[in-house]
């Protein structure tokens, strides 16, 4: 028998909807959440990202502003615009698009961020309030990895976690937040030496490696939640994760396809943080 999918583009459209009714609500005062995104350069991918926030912020009635540089802007350019933004009272969300090109320092233009309007989640502040389990934005990918394991209803507290992956961007984060889940969380990476050992101990297990096709069947324990964040493409042009879907979906339990499993979370778990820092600003 096959395991349940976990549908991350139904779990998502549920969360838009009341995204939506809070944004309806919000109106009657007046008041309506801004996002401004920041793309610099032509990187194609990034165009059809920022592209999907632009279109979720219209689709939820939100503010937006998205602005275009050219690929030779300068890093002072750049930091006056983020400042003009960090400034602007109907923007509470910034979101500046990596990756930036190689001449601008993209620890300097993170880190000059408004904290309460870094929806990203990736200022150093907010990503020490992670650590320390005080309030911060919460990085979105991640953010979004736990909302789709909450959403199968499997317990996480008490729970071995096994994280394989240990990027600033999702791995890290995903083990601090699994931890404030009270799960006991092993992490893996590309230098383990033991990775199908530790993997099969898990009960949910989370793979964001970045190589395609890297986890199968012989990597999981029957039953465990298995949550795929890889987005790896492929030489015939299609989308693979890390996960063998075909071959895990044969042994586990609750599992995330590719594509539509975590990748639709991550503009929404966006539109929620410019949510809660529109509403903190607001009072
Ligand atoms: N490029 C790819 N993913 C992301 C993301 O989550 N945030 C930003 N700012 N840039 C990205």
């Amino acid at each position: 028998m096959s395991a349940p999918i976990i549908d991350g583009k139904q779990i998502s459209q549920d969360i838009r909807a009341s995204i939506q009714q809070e944004v309806i609500r919000l109106k009657d005062h007046q008041f309506q959440p801004g996002l401004a995104v920041v793309l610099v350069g032509e990187d194609p991918a990034s165009q059809v990202y920022v592209k999907n926030k632009e279109k979720a912020c219209h689709d939820l009635g939100y503010y937006s502003e998205v602005h275009r540089l050219p690929a030779d802007t300068s890093q002072e350019a750049l930091l006056e615009l983020v400042d003009k933004l960090n400034h602007q009272s109907n923007i509470h969300g910034i979101l500046v698009q990596l990756p930036l090109p190689k001449h601008i320092h993209e620890k300097a233009v993170i880190d000059a961020i408004a904290v309460e309007k870094d929806v990203d989640g990736f200022h150093p502040v907010n990503v020490g309030n992670l650590v320390i389990g005080d309030d911060s934005l919460l990085p979105c990918t991640p953010a979004g990895v736990i909302e789709l394991i909450k959403r199968t209803g499997v317990e996480i507290a008490g729970k071995h976690a096994v994280v394989i992956g240990r990027s600033n961007i999702v791995g890290k984060p995903v083990s601090l937040l699994l931890q404030r889940e009270n799960a006991t969380v092993t992490m893996c990476h590309s230098r383990t030496a033991n990775i199908a050992e530790l993997s099969r101990q898990a009960d949910i297990l989370v793979v964001a490696i970045g190589k395609a096709n890297f986890i199968d069947a012989s990597f999981v324990k029957p039953g465990a939640v298995v949550i795929d964040v890889g987005m790896n493409r492929l030489e015939n042009g299609k989308l693979a994760g890390d996960v063998d879907y075909e071959s895990v979906k044969q042994v586990s339990g609750p599992i995330t396809p590719v594509p539509g499993g975590v990748g639709p979370m991550t503009i929404t778990m966006l539109m929620q943080n410019t949510l809660v820092a529109a509403k903190r600003s607001h009072g």
